[in-house]
């Protein structure tokens, strides 16, 4: 796909020479798109663990590590799961569902759907060493209730309306400090107005509402607490912080009102005024927070999820948050990095004020009055008299209800985002931190997507890796939870229809040594033999592991055992598809024919697709040794190795040789796969037979493929004078073929050979910049269907193709360019689709050694 990019890019070069404009954009250091090194489908992932019961929206979790236990809320019921395995069978239920009274009350009111009507759990932390506290919308009657831990049972009191939203759906966030429960929503029937609320002992305490500008539709997304009191040279007091979007009403003029997104925070001992503010904030004080890289104009304006990194002190707190755009055509998706400093900083720094002119807010100039408002009680406040927030004078207190917004930003560290990833939406970030070999520490970010599949991607200093993209439903649905149990290894992952766990690392499907240090993968080493967990292991000495190069270390571990040869005959004048399968969606395969390179050959006509070789019109001097190899970060191993004789007719070479230990149920099998394939290749025949036959069209082999696609043919000799133009139309024999020859399956792991390259590898693929013409430059109606988006930010590919990188199979097809305009014309990745469709279809065994027609 890299070698696709750089075509792009090439042809882009000459058109400017031509109109005399860049249209291929400068290329910066920026990864705007990095491509994951592996894709696992859900159905080869090792260590998966689901749950699912008769109910749906499992999204709430909270988890005790101490008591093993996996708290889950989901729509009507609360359970309690084994976490070291959520599908053990000795779960506790509590069915909490809303009285049907409730219901119909709920189903009665305007606009409420069935849907609506359901208790959804939406909040379930610890209250207190014997008791959890949930909350549910209850068919929008918000009830809350105590659990009792022991014996898994629900309070028969409730309360509710003062800490849960009505809507299911709408922004929520919570938590509990010393049995005080914080809660950020919008209360009320109808949505109502947004407000950070505590309850405690059935007394509320909450934001001034009597100016309109404290939160403006905000839409909570997380909080946290940060505990700052901890060895506090001033004495300072511990913050509730909490992020949320909001509606941009006050600051510049943009047309409408665009999202931003804030962090806002209040302290934990906050009392509340005396007369001024009474039971009200007096510290809530917000600010902005950046995601952007304003000089390709890119703004990820809106937050999706936040992950707190507490690594071991308050100070060196990281907030990990996930963003989209609200403008961008493209999909795309940033990850941004913010430490408590940066945090703290802006909340120190000058205020914003309301001017009431057209850019109405801007920085207040004018004398702070002291002590300095929205602060927390410090010692200095204290030597000065003020012991709680009930001692601030008014005059302080007024200025904080007037000024709640803060000039400074809070910025990203490095001043923009760590990583961007195009065409995906990701919803939810965890971040784990593994000590890998070199002792150093490293951050494992695993990011779930809209379409329920999981991103594991490190940041290795250097670069960031997108190690590999995992799909966790079968059936696309968001992921609206992500928990990480870090002494466990494990991740939980929550969605409308289950709850998934997965080990953060599971080593063991890197099946040989080049495969294991190229994932470049912090959790895993090579102990020689196999790929192993680093932190399972006592004595590390013997593991390697290279996480900057990803390339060194397999070198000299002798593992020089050859490939075991395929040999196949095939029928002179057939077309050969021989499959390389590589495991790396980054590799790049290359073929030796009979021990030279496959460079340019004698006017033959050779094509690859993803990495699979086809071989057109195969004449005796063809046959020989084929041999594949995967280059990859300058490396290469190899990966298929066929030895194909070609004989002259039919009878020489019987459709299947005769394989004795064959059973009778193989033989049938095979039978059933012969027949579709000949079925599907008549048809073929008579297809190419037709186009063959049509003067126009005759020995064209150009592929009028869409020009970035990742599936375009290369043309290896560069113009394609072979046979096919020898013979007139109609001497054409009908006895053409397509023969697909699938290579090694990927459960069959040998030990690869090695090979060290005599020159320097090329360049690895500079990342694409920003298609800034995919969505105007679509004249071309293939180009068009390669700009669809897929859920892992492949263009037009589905994402069961890349998958099956190395494994796909090839079409021939033989185009003009009125076909491929005509609305008949079906693109290359749909017919490569409906081909795999069908071939699924006919069964294919698990492991088809020859198929051939
Ligand atoms: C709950 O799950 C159902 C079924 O998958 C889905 O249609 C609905 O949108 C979900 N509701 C919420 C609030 O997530
Ligand atoms: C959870 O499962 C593990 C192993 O599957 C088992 O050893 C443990 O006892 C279980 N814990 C509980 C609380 O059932
Ligand atoms: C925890 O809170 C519940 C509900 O208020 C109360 O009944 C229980 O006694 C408390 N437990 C402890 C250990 O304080």
């Amino acid at each position: 796909m890299q070698k696709m990019s750089g075509c792009s890019c090439k042809m882009h070069l000459f058109i400017p020479l031509i109109l005399g404009v860049t249209l291929c954009p400068v290329r910066h250091a920026v990864d705007f798109d990095s491509i994951p090194r592996r894709t696992v489908p859900v159905h080869d992932l090792l260590d998966y663990k689901q749950f699912t019961h008769t109910v749906y929206n499992y999204t709430t979790f909270w988890l005790e590590e101490e008591l093993g236990v996996l708290y889950v809320g989901a729509r009507g019921a609360i359970f309690a799961l084994n976490m070291s395995d959520i599908s053990d069978s000795s779960i506790k239920v509590i069915q909490w569902e809303a009285v049907p009274a409730k219901r119909s009350d709920c189903l009665d009111k305007r606009g409420h759907t069935e849907m609506d009507c359901f208790n959804y759990i939406r909040f379930l932390k610890r209250f207190n060493g014997t008791h959890l506290y949930t909350c549910g919308t209850y068919a929008f009657h918000p009830h809350c209730a105590y659990i009792e831990i022991e014996n898994f049972t629900l309070s028969s009191t409730f309360e509710g309306k003062e800490k849960c939203p009505y809507d299911p759906t709408i922004g929520y966030t919570g938590l509990i400090v010393d049995n005080k429960i914080y809660t950020a929503t919008l209360y009320g029937f109808h949505g109502g107005l947004a407000d950070i609320k505590r309850n405690f002992q059935q007394r509320s305490f909450r934001m001034d509402d009597s100016l309109p500008y404290s939160l403006n539709d905000a839409n909570f997304v997380d909080s946290v607490l940060v505990t700052e009191s901890v060895n506090s040279t001033l004495g300072d007091d511990d913050k509730i912080y909490f992020f949320f979007t909001e509606k941009l009403g006050e600051e510049t003029a943009y047309n409408g009102k665009p999202l931003i997104t804030r962090v806002a925070r209040v302290c934990k001992s906050d009392e509340g005024g005396m007369r001024t503010l009474q039971r009200k904030w007096t510290s809530f004080l917000k600010t902005r927070v950046v995601c952007s890289i304003p000089e390709y104009g890119f703004y990820f304006n809106i937050l999706k999820s936040i992950y707190v990194l507490d690594q071991g002190s308050w100070q060196s707190t990281i907030f990990y948050g996930v963003f989209i755009s609200q403008w961008q055509n493209v999909q795309m998706s940033a990850v941004c990095q913010y430490t408590i400093a940066d945090v703290r900083k802006t909340f120190e720094g000058p205020f914003k004020e309301d001017q009431e002119s057209p850019h109405r807010w801007s920085r207040y100039t004018d004398k702070v009055p002291e002590p300095r408002p929205g602060s927390c009680i410090t010692d200095e406040f204290r030597r000065r008299g003020f012991k709680t927030s009930h001692d601030l004078p008014d005059i302080v207190l007024d200025f904080v209800k007037k000024h709640p917004l803060m000039h400074e930003e809070v910025t990203p560290v490095g001043g923009r985002p760590v990583f961007i990833k195009k065409n995906v939406n990701y919803t939810k970030i965890v971040v784990d931190t593994i000590t890998a070999l070199d002792d150093k520490q490293y951050n494992v970010m695993f990011i779930g997507t809209v379409e329920g599949w999981l991103h594991k991607v490190v940041n290795t200093g250097s670069s960031v890796h997108i190690i590999e993209e995992i799909q966790i439903y079968k059936e696309p649905q968001p992921v609206e939870s992500l928990v990480l149990s870090s002494t466990q290894g494990m991740l939980y992952i929550g969605s409308q229809s289950a709850v998934i766990q997965l080990s953060v690392a599971s080593c063991r499907k890197y099946a040989t040594c080049f495969d294991c240090i190229l994932a470049r993968d912090p959790y895993c080493g090579w102990d020689g033999e196999v790929c192993r967990e680093i932190r399972m292991e006592k004595d590390r000495s013997q593991l390697i592991q290279d996480l900057v190069n990803g390339s060194r270390g397999c070198l000299d571990s002798g593992a020089d055992v050859p490939l075991e040869a395929k040999s196949r005959r095939v029928q002179k004048g057939s077309d050969i598809v021989l499959q390389c399968r590589l495991s790396s969606n980054i590799a790049i395969a290359r073929w030796k024919i009979n021990k030279a390179e496959l460079l340019g050959n004698g006017g033959k006509c050779y094509r690859q697709e993803d990495g699979s070789l086809v071989v057109k019109d195969v004449q005796i001097q063809d046959g020989g040794e084929y041999r594949c190899f995967a280059e990859e970060d300058g490396v290469r191993y190899a990966v298929a190795w066929y030895n194909i004789s070609v004989t002259e007719s039919m009878a020489a070479s019987p459709l299947s040789p005769p394989q004795p230990q064959i059973s009778k149920g193989r033989e049938f099998i095979y039978l059933i796969i012969i027949a579709v394939l000949a079925a599907f290749a008549f048809v073929l025949s008579i297809l190419s037979i037709y186009l063959f036959c049509s003067p126009s069209k005759r020995g064209n082999y150009n592929m009028r493929l869409p020009r970035s696609s990742l599936v375009e043919l290369q043309n290896i000799s560069g113009s394609c004078v072979g046979k096919a133009e020898e013979g007139e139309p109609g001497h054409y024999h009908g006895d053409r073929f397509l023969k697909i020859i699938p290579g090694e399956a990927a459960s069959n792991h040998r030990t690869p050979t090695v090979e060290l390259l005599p020159p320097p590898p090329p360049p690895p693929p500079l990342p694409l910049p920003p298609d800034l013409s995919s969505s105007s430059s679509s004249s071309d109606p293939a180009t068009t269907i390669t700009a669809a988006t897929t859920p892992n930010g492949l263009p037009g590919l589905p994402h069961v193709l890349r998958k099956m990188n190395g494994n796909s199979y090839v079409l021939l097809r033989q185009a003009s360019e009125m076909e491929s305009t005509s609305p008949h014309y079906h693109s290359f990745t749909e017919e490569l689709s409906k081909m795999l469709e069908k071939r699924k279809h006919a069964q294919l065994v698990e492991k088809p050694d020859e198929s051939s027609v």
